[in-house]
């Protein structure tokens, strides 16, 4: 597809578009009746590795909600099984990694050769990319090296991440290792997904935002960087997603992806600025407004749009993932109104600067 048909695409590249982009992450889930549909007869292990059934979601997702991209049906955690690693979802604790990695030993016999066993999410991707027929472009995605690291060191979620700060501080050199071997996995895994027609790859630093700068630049930064400019060296843009970052922007800039995916705990306006509006920048609506009325709802919008000041290079999105329960109506909603609200030479007449402030007070007051 050429890149000027697509608006998200034209925008990870800061280029003009009609109006503004908009896709959401975790679009796929239990919030959406079809999805529940599916899950009453599958595990979600299941969902992801049979590549009709995650080719399907991402599809009936996309055209459901008429989002400008499909990101493709998967799970953050799959590559962990390939390096060796046992992988279950739990109902109410969340994903559980079995064995966690406690020693240097563990982590030495990790396998970082075998992305080739997650071949089902690049046939999933050329299954939709077929199917959408370059309408929609597919978005491919993994998580960044330090969340993955941290998952498989705490063996599932965790509060503040000791286990995973105390490898990291004391054995800096096993600490490398996992990033090396992560970073290996990572770059092979992505590059499948590019090769299988994903136009565009967002990287999840979910928990990132859990480090002092400093230690981000040490520890971390070097292994982004290198994953996302493999990426890009496959000629596709790379999102940087994280969230809790705000007081580090410049730090997870200079791991230089195309797009920045900021959260709702900073001013989209202030985040960019912040940048220098280097990258395009993607969100950052609070998810909890989705349950919001549509007057409430419809302002914390218009702010999250006054704030990126139709600058060409935003894709709007949320700060996280869609939560379970949200109604399915405010989401089709959003995208109607980002469209209609941001659609160019619209935009700036609807919103004058002098309403900036009230909409802002508007969707403070929706955030809580
Ligand atoms: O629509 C989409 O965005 C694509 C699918 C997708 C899933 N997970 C499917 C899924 C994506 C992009 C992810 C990413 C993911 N997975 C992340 C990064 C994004 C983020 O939210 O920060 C993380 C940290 C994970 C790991 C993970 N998977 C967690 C913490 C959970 C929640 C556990 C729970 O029980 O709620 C999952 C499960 C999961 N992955 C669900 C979906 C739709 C919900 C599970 C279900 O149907 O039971």
């Amino acid at each position: 597809m050429p890149e000027s048909v697509s608006r998200f695409l034209a925008a990870c590249r800061k280029q003009p578009v009609d109006t503004t982009p908009v896709w959401f992450m975790r679009q796929a889930g239990r919030y959406l009746p079809a999805y529940r549909a599916l899950r009453e007869r599958h595990s979600l292990l299941e969902m992801c590795k049979q590549p009709e059934l995650a080719a399907e979601v991402t599809i009936t997702t996309a055209e459901t909600l008429g989002v400008d991209a499909a990101i493709i049906f998967a799970d953050l955690l799959l590559p962990v099984e390939p390096m060796g690693l046992r992988l279950r979802f739990q109902p109410g604790e969340g994903p559980v990694v079995e064995p966690p990695l406690r020693d240097r030993a563990a982590i030495a016999r990790l396998r970082d050769d075998a992305a080739g066993e997650l071949g089902f999410v690049a046939e999933a991707i050329g299954q939709v990319v077929r199917h959408l027929g370059g309408r929609v472009p597919v978005i491919g995605f993994a998580g960044a090296p330090f969340t993955m690291a941290s998952y498989m060191i705490e063996g599932g979620s965790s509060r503040d991440f000791v286990r995973t700060k105390s490898l990291l501080h004391e054995e800096p050199a096993t600490w490398s290792l996992l990033m090396e071997k992560l970073c290996a996995v990572l770059e092979a895994y992505l590059a499948s997904q590019v090769e299988a027609g994903a136009e565009a790859i967002q990287l999840f630093d979910s928990w990132v935002g859990c480090l002092a700068e400093s230690d981000y630049r040490r520890f971390v930064l070097p292994y982004s960087r290198r994953v996302i400019q493999a990426v890009q060296a496959q000629g596709v843009p790379a999102i940087h997603f994280s969230t809790g970052t705000a007081g580090m922007l410049t730090a997870l800039d200079e791991a230089g992806a195309d797009v920045l995916s900021v959260d709702w705990r900073i001013r989209l306006g202030h985040a960019w600025e912040q940048v220098a509006y280097r990258p395009a920048i993607q969100g950052n609506l609070d998810p909890g407004a989705l349950f919001a009325p549509w007057a409430e709802l419809r302002g914390a919008v218009e702010a999250v749009l006054a704030e990126a000041d139709g600058r060409d290079g935003h894709i709007f999105n949320l700060g996280h993932g869609i939560l379970p329960g949200t109604p399915v109506e405010n989401v089709r909603a959003v995208v109607a109104h980002v469209h209609e609200q941001a659609a160019r030479g619209v935009h700036r007449e609807r919103i004058p600067p002098e309403r900036v402030h009230r909409k802002r007070a508007e969707a403070k007051k929706s955030d809580g």
